[in-house]
């Protein structure tokens, strides 16, 4: 079994969705001691953001791009072949001004390829990328869970989706900026959720 972990934060060492992310990742290998690990940490190292020139690049025939263009499209086939291996994705993902960071909706833009990772046919889009599961682990500073406010889960929901990843769990830590009491509190539901994981 391979699992491909991503990281989004920008907190670094400090990081509350980072932890939930590795220890949800601990208690799948706990589950499954044979599983490889790949990690990708786009909170501190980002892929590079989807402009003019990545566009060319990755809209020109392999056979047909300067050597510019193709380190540029590699940029992106790396990340994508990262995830057309794994059989499980972790993602960690803050929540920074009531959405996803920046940085996850860069992997997420460089992933999402047209006739690799999804394809459009005479009924409609078709994801790519069947067979995996998916584990979202998410820390936030207020309280968001099931109200209107948390566009991620909605979000993730769709895009994960609409790539063929549709068994999607997800692990809510709240209360990350309201205080001591609230953060052990938030520790704590996040333990209790992760240790109910089935892998
Ligand atoms: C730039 C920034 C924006 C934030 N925006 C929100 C927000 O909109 N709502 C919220 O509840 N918390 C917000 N927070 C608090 C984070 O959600 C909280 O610190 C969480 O733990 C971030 O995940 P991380 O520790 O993995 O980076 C924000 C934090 C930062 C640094």
């Amino acid at each position: 079994m391979n699992i491909l972990q991503i990281n989004a934060s920008i907190q670094g060492e400090n990081s509350h969705s980072t932890h939930i992310a590795n220890d949800i990742t601990t208690r799948l290998r706990a589950l499954h001691p044979d599983a490889k690990l790949t990690l990708r940490d786009v909170g501190s190292e980002p892929l590079p953001v989807l402009d003019p020139s990545a566009l060319a690049a990755l809209f020109t025939p392999a056979d047909k791009r300067t050597p510019e263009q193709a380190a540029r499209a590699a940029q992106y086939d790396v990340p994508i072949a990262e995830l057309q291996a794994a059989d499980v994705l972790v993602l960690g993902v803050p929540m920074y001004n009531l959405a996803i960071p920046v940085q996850l909706k860069g992997w997420i833009d460089a992933i999402s390829r047209a006739g690799v990772t999804f394809r459009y046919t005479a009924t409609g889009p078709e994801g790519l990328l069947t067979g995996k599961k998916v584990y979202v682990g998410f820390s936030r500073g207020g309280f968001y869970r099931d109200t209107p406010l948390d566009t991620q889960t909605p979000y993730l929901k769709v895009i994960l989706g609409f790539l063929g990843m549709t068994d999607v769990q997800f692990v809510y830590g709240e209360g990350f900026a309201m205080g001591d009491e609230a953060v052990r509190k938030a520790e704590a539901e996040v333990r209790t959720q992760i240790e109910a994981l089935k892998g």
